[in-house]
């Protein structure tokens, strides 16, 4: 595997695989991997010639008070595990790499509406810097595919809403959340958890399940459940962010004919602030 820091050596590597035909993907990441990122690595390896795995962990998407300095960086361990899953190319830039301005000058890129709510009603701006960093990485990559994770479902509705509104010319796939086996979605934040707190995360994902199961035995007063998830959620000793029933393409309310739902989760658990959600179809 070769790694790379800058955008001019990344370029000269990719060019020459172009020269020969093959297809790229592209799967972004900010480093500390877990088996969630892998399986994303080992399906890039199988749709495309080769795959280039970016670490770089932005600080555009991260706000004021957030984890963007204790966020975990783990590069030489990161980078065993991508040569052992046979990833083509490492890029690792440093920040003055991809952000040559100050934060204030930054060109930036919005998607209005999706990016507003739940996650980015909580965290204001954090999806104009996840949106501006996978639009540059997608022009100095220039993947014919992307590869992101499902866990992140809002974040991969506002990556494939700006694909079409700038007519993007890269595939986007989402990937099931991969989970620990007692369902804890895997997540380079579970790092922050006590012991004690380990031990309640599950709790996150049994409640979404719960609230499946509810929905199919025609339990359709949706508001009544998400309530109902919350107070379970706060009794169980997390600090619930949100917890919302909404059709999956668009993160709308659900009217009665929609068959295809989505349930956000967020909520902190001591230090770490938890998401996950499940998608459920009722055709
Ligand atoms: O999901 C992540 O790790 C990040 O938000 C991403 C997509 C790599 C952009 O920094």
């Amino acid at each position: 595997m070769i790694t790379v820091e800058t955008v001019a050596d990344l370029r000269h590597t990719i060019a020459r695989w172009r020269a020969a035909g093959e297809r790229v993907a592209l799967v972004p990441t900010m480093g500390n991997l877990h088996e969630g990122h892998l399986d994303l690595v080992r399906k890039a390896r199988s749709l495309a010639d080769r795959v280039v795995v970016s670490i770089f962990v932005n600080p555009l998407q991260f706000g004021e008070g957030e984890d963007f300095a204790a966020y975990p960086r783990t590069l030489l361990d990161d980078s065993d595990k991508l040569s052992a899953v046979a990833a083509d190319l490492l890029f690792t830039p440093p920040v003055d790499e991809v952000y040559r301005r100050p934060r204030s000058e930054q060109t930036r890129i919005e998607v209005p509406g999706l990016s507003g709510q739940f996650c980015g009603a909580s965290r204001p701006g954090h999806f104009v810097g996840v949106a501006t960093v996978v639009c540059k990485l997608f022009n100095m990559v220039q993947p014919d595919l992307a590869l992101f994770g499902e866990k992140d479902y809002q974040q991969l509705l506002v990556i494939r809403r700006m694909v079409e509104d700038l007519a993007i010319p890269v595939t986007i796939h989402g990937l099931p959340t991969v989970r620990e086996v007692d369902g804890l979605a895997r997540s380079s934040r579970n790092g922050y958890l006590s012991d004690a707190e380990r031990t309640i995360a599950p709790v996150l994902y049994r409640q979404l399940q719960q609230t499946v199961a509810d929905i199919k035995q025609r339990k359709h007063d949706l508001a009544a459940l998400e309530r109902q998830a919350l107070s379970r959620l706060e009794a169980e000793g997390f600090t619930p962010d949100y917890y919302a029933i909404r059709r999956a393409a668009d993160l709308a309310e659900p009217g009665p004919d929609d068959k295809s739902l989505v349930i956000l989760a967020a909520a902190y658990l001591g230090k770490a602030r938890l998401i996950d959600n499940i998608q459920l179809d009722l055709e």
